[in-house]
């Protein structure tokens, strides 16, 4: 199952940058890549949709410690996988937030399909417009500059949320676990987040999320 650093060729930034780049320069309405204008969506999405393999999945929610009573948000959450798996696995409540409106149409069918409609909600939303406060696990599957942006929202949830990431981590922060995988790594943060003691000098992206 190729990943989003596979499918950059590499796991160099440069790369991730260039898979953007040809993102950026393709056009709107691609069925299942990105929405056509007028069609419900909100904006193009930042990153293409690649789905995690199910065994990462497994172990995703393995390094949550899941409990009973959590609310998981999957933010980007393309044909639904994650929150399912959550929700058959552990009977958990999940909202999957997906940008891209033919993602958010696959995923309701599949929620339903599989049984899951009582739990899970999927939302057409942005995740940068989101207010994370409510959810306690939350999961990533999103391009290395994605997750740094995400940062100030994740910085306001409550102490003890688990965030846990497949691919790439947070730029600056110190993971409280991380795992290898056959595809990727997998990284896992308790709020509060920590950050690296070391600074680089001079201003920069870390002024923006301390
Ligand atoms: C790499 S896929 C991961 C899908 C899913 N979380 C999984 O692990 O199988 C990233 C997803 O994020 C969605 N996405 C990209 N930008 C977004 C945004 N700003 N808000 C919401 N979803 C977005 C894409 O459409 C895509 O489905």
């Amino acid at each position: 199952m190729p990943s989003l650093k596979g499918i950059a060729g590499t796991a160099s930034a440069a790369l991730a940058a260039a898979l953007l780049l040809c993102h950026a320069l393709l056009p709107d309405g691609i069925a299942g890549v990105f929405h056509e204008k007028g069609d419900g969506g909100i904006r193009k999405p930042d990153v293409i949709w690649v789905p995690t393999p199910y065994p990462v999945i497994d172990k995703m929610l393995e390094m949550a410690s899941i409990k009973r009573g959590d609310l998981l948000y999957d933010l980007g959450s393309g044909d639904g996988r994650i929150v399912i798996t959550a929700a058959q696995k552990y009977r958990i409540r999940a909202v999957g937030y997906e940008i891209d409106p033919y993602l958010v149409e696959e995923a309701k069918m599949m929620v339903k399909d599989k049984g899951v409609d009582g739990l899970v909600r999927i939302v057409c939303a942005d995740i940068y417009t989101l207010d994370l406060s409510a959810a306690s696990v939350i999961t990533l599957y999103l391009l290395p500059d994605m997750n740094l942006k995400l940062l100030p929202q994740l910085r306001r949830c409550r102490p003890g949320t688990r965030i846990v990431a497949y691919d790439f981590g947070i730029a600056d922060t110190v993971p409280d676990r991380v795992e290898r995988t056959a595809g990727g790594r997998i990284y896992l943060w308790k709020t509060p987040i920590r950050f690296e003691k070391r600074r680089p000098k001079g201003p920069g992206p870390w002024k923006n999320h301390r």
